[in-house]
């Protein structure tokens, strides 16, 4: 079993790249099989979600070639199954994505129940909602869920609730539908907007991502031909800020996109901190202890659930007592229980988690709880005095590029060792 060792109390300094966004790639290596052609994809993260994707495309008759570690070409002319491997399917959440796009190429997909970060209960009741409204029919069977249509055909769908997946699932079900399809209420995230312009550069007609209207004009055919970089990552940027104010230190961030980090930033200059936006380049620094702030997690352009526990970190050791209100997942707080093994006080009941700022943490050994609660604990690590353990690294390989090498470069004190 492998586990990170660091040894901490180490301001960070130096610069940071971020790679492409996980969430991004995780919905436009699916929206590959529109195309009927060759595509090229760059920027890609190199995580394991992305190699897992990649397989699963392979068994439906993609055919990829890596260019570099960043940039692949992907040939969907011949998908020759539309049965995706259900195993493979439930180990993640973002395989959820095949069931609009089979459904759009072939009209039919099988795929089985997502799995991914336990993060409460996840329903995908309004996924199957667009596709039943585009005409298809959709059973939950075993453990698998089968969608079928003879056709698809445009409608308006009006989303009871903010959801980036559903969001995503109607887009890539309804670029080949016939007429046009008009999601209201639709989710704004920058991932949204990214598969958007994946779409329209391989040929589709898709109007109004990054607004809660969006519109898509159903077109006969993707041809593809086309190259397309995938946007930097909003919450490994937001990662990497928090943990330049949770370890006092001072980092430059490259290759973001400010605009998507306006609630963070926001946030760590409420609590003292600096924030200096350059270009595609961010300057965060600040060396004494933050006040107290509170937080309620909200869909885009609101905080970022993703964000919520590498900033409960910062708020751990803030001055005076922080306030944080969960707002997306029902169970997005287990790590919490995780940081008062390190020293903390934080008091956490259904979607509220109350910090009591202490003035360090202590290094001890931790388990990460899902994705990003194990980006926190790696900071808390790097924050605490003595030495902690991280376990459990598959939840972090799913989505942070070379995580420990990233902070290594920023001065961390950190391995990975295979007990
Ligand atoms: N919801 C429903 N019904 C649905 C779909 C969602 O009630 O049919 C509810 C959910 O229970 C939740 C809220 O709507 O309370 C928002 O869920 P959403 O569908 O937006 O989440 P998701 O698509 O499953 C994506 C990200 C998550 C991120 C959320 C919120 C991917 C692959 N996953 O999940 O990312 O937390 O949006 O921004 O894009 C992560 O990267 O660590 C991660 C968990």
């Amino acid at each position: 079993m492998e586990k990170l060792i660091i040894t901490g109390k180490t301001p960070l300094k130096g610069e940071v790249t971020i790679s492409g966004a996980k969430n991004a790639a995780v919905a436009i290596l699916p929206a590959t099989l529109l195309i009927n052609g060759v595509c090229t994809i760059e920027n890609l993260p190199n995580i394991s979600d992305v190699k897992l994707y990649c397989n699963i495309l392979e068994t439906l008759g993609a055919k990829i070639e890596w260019k570099s570690e960043h940039e692949i070409t992907i040939d969907t002319r011949n998908i020759t199954s539309n049965k995706a491997p259900l195993e493979t399917t439930r180990k993640f959440r973002a395989s959820y994505y095949l069931i609009g796009s089979l459904l759009g190429r072939c009209k039919a997909a099988q795929v089985g129940i997502p799995g991914g970060c336990n993060l409460g209960n996840r329903p995908i009741d309004q996924h199957i909602k667009g596709f039943e409204s585009l005409g298809a029919v959709v059973e939950v069977e075993n453990g698998n869920i089968n969608a079928k249509a003879k056709k698809l055909v445009g409608n308006s769908i009006y989303m009871d609730v903010v959801s980036v997946g559903a969001t995503i699932n109607v887009i890539l079900a309804s670029v080949l539908a016939e007429g046009i399809t008009t999601i209201d209420n639709a989710a704004k995230e920058p991932h949204i907007v990214d598969l958007a312009n994946f779409l329209n550069t391989m040929g589709a007609d898709i109007r109004g991502a990054g607004t809660d209207v969006i519109k898509i004009r159903g077109v006969k055919e993707l041809k593809g031909n086309a190259t397309y970089s995938i946007v930097p990552d909003q919450i490994e940027a937001g990662t990497f800020m928090c943990a330049a104010i949770a370890t006092k230190g001072d980092i430059v961030i490259k290759n973001c996109i400010t605009k998507h980090l306006e609630s963070i930033t926001a946030k760590i200059e409420e609590l003292g901190g600096n924030v200096d936006a350059n270009g595609d380049h961010l300057r965060v620094w600040y060396t004494k202890r933050p006040t107290k702030v509170n937080i309620k997690t909200l869909p885009y352009p609101g905080f970022p659930t993703d964000l919520q526990p590498q900033m409960g970190v910062v708020l751990s050791t803030a001055q005076g007592t922080s306030i944080i209100n969960e707002s997306i997942w029902e169970s997005r707080f287990q790590y919490t229980a995780e940081l008062n093994k390190m020293g903390a006080h934080i008091t956490a009941q259904g979607k509220t988690a109350i910090f009591e700022g202490v003035d360090s943490l202590l290094g001890a050994p931790v388990t990460a709880t899902d994705l990003r609660a194990g980006a926190a604990l790696i900071i808390a690590g790097i924050a605490a005095k003595g030495q902690t353990e991280v376990y459990n690294l598959s939840h972090i390989d799913r989505g942070y590029e070379n995580i420990e090498e990233k902070f290594r470069k920023l001065g961390a004190k950190i391995q990975r060792v295979d007990e």
